[in-house]
């Protein structure tokens, strides 16, 4: 869009990548290798800066093995299905629009994915807390699952 303020006129472009179908179908959609381009690029017309190369977060996290029993990661893919899956892909897959949860150092700590999942120490970048809808344990249980589908990814390679 483009809009004037003071006689100064202004180029908005959302950039970046994203929809309902991205953000739940990261299998079907080019798997990417960074999170969070997506950004709103302003400029003025006779504005001379240059934009800032966008922050991205790293994918790399070097994440435990799943210890839970099978029928508990079966549990938490349930969970993780019901709960997760719209936001961050089905079968723990993103497209990139929001974090890849196989691939956040947040999964490898039992008291900090609670934190965000249960608490809602994220919540003021969108994440929100859900403990009042999803018990300890099937937090534990969904956490558990996606450590599994990191090491399914590290068995790809
Ligand atoms: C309504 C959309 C939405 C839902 C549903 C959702 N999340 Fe999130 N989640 C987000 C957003 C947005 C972020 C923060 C993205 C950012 O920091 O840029 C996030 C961040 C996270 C992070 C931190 C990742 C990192 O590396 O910073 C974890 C862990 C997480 N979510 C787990 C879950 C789990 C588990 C569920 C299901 C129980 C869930 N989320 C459901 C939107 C969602």
């Amino acid at each position: 869009m483009t809009y004037s303020v003071d006689g100064v006129q202004y180029v908005a472009i959302a950039a970046g990548y994203g929809g309902a179908l991205p953000l739940v179908a990261g299998a079907l959609t080019p798997e990417a290798t960074v999170n969070g381009l997506n950004r709103l690029a302003i400029f003025r017309l006779d504005g001379t800066d240059s934009l800032d190369v966008p922050q991205v977060a790293a994918r790399e996290a070097n994440l435990p093995a799943a210890t839970a029993l099978a029928e508990v990661i079966q549990n938490g893919w349930a969970q993780y299905e019901r709960f997760c899956a719209y936001c961050h892909g089905s079968s723990a897959i993103s497209s990139g629009v929001l974090p890849d949860l196989r691939h956040s150092a947040v999964s490898g700590s039992r008291e900090s994915f609670e934190a965000v999942v249960a608490d809602g120490a994220f919540s003021a970048r969108g994440m929100p807390a859900m403990g009042d809808k999803i018990a300890p344990q099937d937090i534990e249980a969904i956490r558990q699952f996606v450590l599994s589908r990191a090491q399914a990814v590290r068995q790809d390679q």
